[in-house]
């Protein structure tokens, strides 16, 4: 089916997520648009290559799912390995056609100048320069701070001294005198910085996309989200697999069908600002812990709710989130009704959960699966009928994880 969606809006939103990976120092994806931007309009860009660099800007640091790598990148001005986050985030922007033409541009994004090939694209060259001098400002502002004088004194210093080993030339030139003033750098505040983008989104025009084009967007987002766990076990496109599959099941209209696989692939956002020593603890959690793990759902409905469009797969992740946390605390039950999404966004992924943990030696194949959707269908109050029907097609389901 057809979606009407702001582009602009969609990856504003979204990248937030990609913010999160910084857990108490978001934003950072935002403020390198801006400060590209901004030094890209002083060397006269027009507004549609303006668009674009900002778009890949929110974007650049996508190949970074961990927050202890996003502490390393903030903290060095280089470093030897820096090729790595470039490298897997050109590649998974490579499998997204809105995002395709950013890849190489985000595979030279930490590449100094005066090492790129003779052979590289100038505009490519020119792009991925303009990110990397960005970055490397914001992650000496995060460092350093440049609230004061001597600290933005600090870093135009720095900035000069690598150029033109490090930055070009003309791009230090531009940085320097848009730097001079004090709004330059008030607008890398949380609050001024949301205006700044929120007059762009603003202008960003309504397009008509098919629900392939999104489902490419929201599988991006889930690989970045499953990457902070496991690269090698994807989690999130199976639970969508299976959701989608159990929505067929119960003869859903095709629009909430697919709306129930973005809404899983969207589910496990918010995990992007559990720090990575949580995400892997196996002893029991302290009661903050606990809390952080518990906002996850939260941090995926903010950011969501930002996306017009997006008001049903926010109800559908809402009323997800909310089951499971009756569930963790029956105290909160009041008896309330599961909504039929809801349901079937918990049962995939616990059927998930099921077969990746599946001990080859005493798994009982179909017939554990079977079981397990008859307890879990009484459980979140799944009509028998539909109940039955899943059961019966469950062979189906378990395939599809099985080939995924
Ligand atoms: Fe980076
Ligand atoms: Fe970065
Ligand atoms: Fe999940």
């Amino acid at each position: 089916m057809l979606y009407q969606i702001n582009l602009r809006e969609v990856t504003y939103a979204l990248s937030e997520a990609l913010d999160y990976v910084g857990i108490d120092d978001t934003m950072h994806g935002k403020r390198v648009a801006y400060i590209a931007c901004e030094i890209a309009k002083k060397l006269g860009w027009r507004q549609s290559k303006l668009d674009k660099l900002i778009l890949m800007a929110m974007l650049h640091d996508c190949g970074v799912s961990s927050d202890v790598a996003h502490h390393s990148i903030i903290s060095h001005l280089d470093w030897e390995d820096s090729q790595i986050h470039c490298a897997k985030g050109a590649s998974v922007l490579q499998g997204v056609p809105l995002y395709q033409e950013f890849a190489d541009v985000i595979a030279f994004h930490h590449t100094h100048w005066e090492q790129f090939l003779p052979q590289i694209d100038e505009d490519i060259k020119l792009s991925a320069n303009l990110i990397f001098i960005s970055d490397r400002i914001d992650a000496m502002r995060s460092q350093f701070g440049a609230h004061l004088t001597h600290e933005k004194e600090y870093i135009r210093s720095t900035i000069q001294k690598y150029t033109p080993s490090m930055f070009a030339p003309k791009i230090t030139q531009a940085f320097s005198e848009i730097s001079a003033t004090d709004t330059f750098w008030y607008y890398l505040e949380a609050d001024p910085i949301h205006y700044y983008f929120s007059e762009w989104i603003e202008h960003g025009e309504i397009e008509t996309v098919p629900f392939d084009f999104l489902k490419s967007i929201a599988g991006m987002f889930a690989k970045i989200v499953d990457a902070k766990e496991s690269e090698a076990q994807p989690h999130t496109p199976i639970v969508a697999s299976l959701a989608r599959t159990m929505a067929e099941l119960c003869n859903l209209p095709l629009r909430e069908q697919e709306q129930i696989e973005l809404a899983a692939l969207l589910h496990d956002l918010g995990k992007l600002r559990i720090p990575d020593a949580i995400m892997g603890k196996n002893i029991s959690l302290s009661d903050d812990e606990k809390v952080r793990i518990r906002r996850q759902g939260f941090d995926a409905h903010i950011i969501l709710r930002q996306i017009k469009g997006f008001e049903r797969i926010v109800q559908i992740i809402f009323a997800y989130h909310k089951t499971l946390k009756q569930e963790e605390c029956p105290s909160l039950n009041g008896n309330e009704t599961i909504p039929l999404e809801a349901s079937i966004l918990v049962i995939a992924h616990k059927l998930q959960t099921l077969l990746q943990n599946a001990d080859e030696n005493s798994f009982k194949g179909n017939l554990e699966v079977a079981n397990l959707l008859q307890k879990m269908g009484n459980e979140y109050q799944l009509n028998p009928l539909i109940l039955d029907k899943i059961k019966s097609h469950f062979e189906t389901c378990y395939k599809k994880d099985v080939h995924l």
